[in-house]
């Protein structure tokens, strides 16, 4: 079955390393980084997220994708081609978020107050939203590698808890 897999977390979190580590031979990449210049890069994503299902082929959605609505403008396109929606959050405290970040060159490092807006507005993902299979992901002690844990609806990991 062809999936939709939608990250979730701050900047910072290893999202695009997970992507790059997990995913990167078997489901293609789409994410707002690779728009900058587009005017309008909700559209442009919804237009490249249909284009890989018609295709019949699996993506990562690797945007922070903080809110329910962020998470709503994927999860909309999924049922036309009968993906399953699959989320991975990435638990992680916003200070080791901020440390990474300030490692990274060039592009790739983003202003600190970016981390703080996204932390703001961050909503943990729920299964009422539509997600098929949901997963925490936690960037593990042996540096390059992740732990994967279902996803705990009940478990306290809202802004409050970064
Ligand atoms: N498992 C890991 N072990 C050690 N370092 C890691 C791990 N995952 C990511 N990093 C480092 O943390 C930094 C941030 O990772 P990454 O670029 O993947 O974050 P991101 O979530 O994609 O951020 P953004 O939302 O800004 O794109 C990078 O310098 C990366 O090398
Ligand atoms: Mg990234």
């Amino acid at each position: 079955m062809i999936e939709i897999i939608i990250f979730i977390g701050l900047q910072g979190a290893g999202k695009s390393t997970f992507y790059r580590t997990h995913f990167a031979e078997t489901h293609a990449l789409v994410s707002k980084d690779l728009m900058r210049n587009n005017k309008r890069p909700a559209r442009r994503q919804a237009f490249l997220i249909a284009e890989h299902l018609k295709a019949g082929t699996s993506l990562v959605v690797d945007n922070t994708n903080p809110t329910r609505g962020d998470r709503q403008d994927i999860i909309e396109i999924a049922p036309d081609y009968q993906a399953k929606i699959i989320g991975y959050y990435f638990d992680s405290q916003i200070a080791d978020c901020l440390t990474r970040n300030r490692q990274r060159e060039g592009k790739a490092r983003v202003p600190d107050y970016a981390l703080y807006m996204t932390r703001n507005k961050l909503v943990p993902p729920d299964y009422s939203e539509g997600f098929h299979r949901l997963f925490q992901v936690k960037i593990a002690e042996n540096p390059g590698t992740f732990e994967i844990h279902p996803w705990v609806q009940e478990e306290k990991l809202g802004p409050e808890s970064i």
